[in-house]
């Protein structure tokens, strides 16, 4: 008997949690082929897993393929792939580079082995984009139950992403991804849970579905009649049903928009342990005018009245936000607002972005663009507010007791175990046995802007 030896691939993602999960399905996908290897130089295939949410990322993508020419020339046959949204988006320009050799947009990823053979057997590039109007046939999801391989210290078997939802139908006028990820599709309820249990059954004690608007999860599926979904949504239903896996003890999702985040939706915090004490929930700006400019569909005092519901729910719940500032438009007073709603909510944490014009999109066509310089101006005082909160918040958390799940081992600190409390903080622990995958109670002793540190109890 020959035993074929794999291939190595390397690869590089960027950009939002979708295209991890994605990535960890390319990898599964080739796997039979290939394993993972960690420095670009020694692989045979090399994925660039791209995001274009801003134009930095879409330029980080070029200079990569610049560095990465030098390694084809030492290896000619080095398959070059670009994936995710950068491909969809930028294809035609891509396709010019001479180091790209396949060309994979977000909703051709299930098809990577069979390009990626068929790119190796001609000397010509590949490009496959668009959005295939398919249904998630049963062998899909068959295909979709392997174990992925772990592409990073914190992406292991404990912790697994579940796409529930690929795209998204809501158009906020900044946002490309409706043009790179196309319109909502759903999973079936069942090929999640099956998904779900999979991995639970592998070892994973925590899962987070994904969704570029997990809210409306499911609304495809009702009007095409193929689910019938109890009045709080068939969001909600999906919780429960995955909540109720044996053995799971965290489940979380991601990302939840506010304009359709309902009231049963905030109270299932309150019924259900496994989904923890927090959410992301991305306001973008403080400003009713500016919200509106953004075609988001909610005011600040819906989205006050969100957070409300959800600390009635669980008093103890942490929040974290997405903002962008210099919008086109956005006047000082605006920007103020969007100081004052931070200073309100007090966020645990944020990511804070300067706006970034995108093709196709209507707020890049607004006459209203801010200078850069004001950009930067307003970044760096938010950030500074944003800082300031999330320390203050850490600190809070001292002398306290949390429930932390424990998902691996630092490599950096020999001995030290990092997890997240309930609340989604990262908590760092010493212990003198591996306590990966246990939620254990910790004292918190320590905290910094980044971490908490403390022991177990
Ligand atoms: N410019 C700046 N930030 C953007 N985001 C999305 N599009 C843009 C853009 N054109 C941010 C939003 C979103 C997050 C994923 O990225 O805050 O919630
Ligand atoms: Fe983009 Fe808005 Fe859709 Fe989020 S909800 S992906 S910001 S269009």
């Amino acid at each position: 008997m020959t035993i074929l030896k794999k291939e190595k691939l390397h690869i590089e993602t960027w950009g939002c949690q979708m295209n991890v999960a994605d990535s960890e399905q390319a990898a599964s996908l080739l796997s039979d082929k290939y394993e993972l290897c960690e420095e670009a130089s020694e692989a045979d295939l090399i994925i660039l897993n791209t995001c274009h949410i801003r134009e930095k990322a879409y330029h980080k993508v070029t200079s990569r393929l610049g560095v990465l020419a030098n390694f084809k020339k030492k290896n000619p046959d080095l398959v070059i792939a670009v994936a995710g949204c950068s491909a969809q988006a930028e294809g035609k320009k891509l396709l010019k580079n001479k180091n790209v050799d396949l060309l994979v947009g977000p909703g051709r990823i299930k098809e990577i082995s069979t390009l990626v053979e068929t790119v190796k057997g001609s000397n010509q590039k590949i490009s496959a984009l668009g959005f295939p109007k398919q249904e998630v046939t049963e062998e899909e999801n068959e295909l979709d139950k392997i174990s992925y391989p772990t592409l990073s210290e914190e992406r292991n078997e404990i912790s697994r992403f579940v796409t529930i939802q690929q795209g998204c139908d809501n158009y906020c006028t900044f946002c490309i991804v409706p043009f790179t990820r196309g319109r909502e599709i759903s999973m079936s309820p069942l090929a999640v849970y099956n998904q779900a249990k999979a991995f639970v059954e592998a070892g994973a004690k925590e899962i987070t579905l994904l969704g570029q608007n997990v809210n409306s999860y499911g609304l495809d599926l009702v009007k095409a009649d193929k689910l019938k979904a109890s009045k709080e949504g068939p969001f909600a239903d999906l919780l429960r049903l995955v909540a109720s896996l044996p053995g799971l003890k965290s489940l979380r999702f991601t990302t939840s928009n506010p304009h359709d985040f309902t009231k049963p939706l905030a109270d299932l915090f309150q019924e259900h342990p496994l989904l923890g004490k927090y959410l992301h929930l991305p306001v973008q700006s403080g400003s009713n005018r500016v919200l509106e400019l953004m075609k988001r569909k909610v005011t600040r005092e819906e989205f006050l009245e969100r957070v409300t519901w959800l600390k009635e729910a669980c008093p103890e719940i942490t929040l974290s936000t997405d903002l962008i500032v210099g919008f086109p438009g956005e006047s000082e007073e605006d920007f103020e607002e969007t100081l004052s709603l931070v200073a309100q909510v007090r966020f645990s944490f944020a990511y804070a972005f300067k706006y970034s014009p995108r093709t196709h999109t209507p707020a890049a066509r607004y006459k209203t663009q801010v200078p850069e310089d004001v950009k930067t101006d307003r970044l760096r005082r938010l950030n500074e507010l944003l800082d300031q909160i999330t320390v203050e918040e850490n600190e809070k958390e001292l002398g306290k007791t949390r429930k932390v799940l424990f998902l691996y081992k630092s490599k950096k600190d020999g001995g030290v175990y990092c997890g997240r409390s309930e609340q989604f903080k990262l908590v760092k622990v010493p212990a003198g046995r591996d306590i990966t995958g246990e939620q254990l109670e910790v004292k918190i002793t320590k905290a910094t802007k980044t971490a908490l540190e403390g022991i177990l109890v």
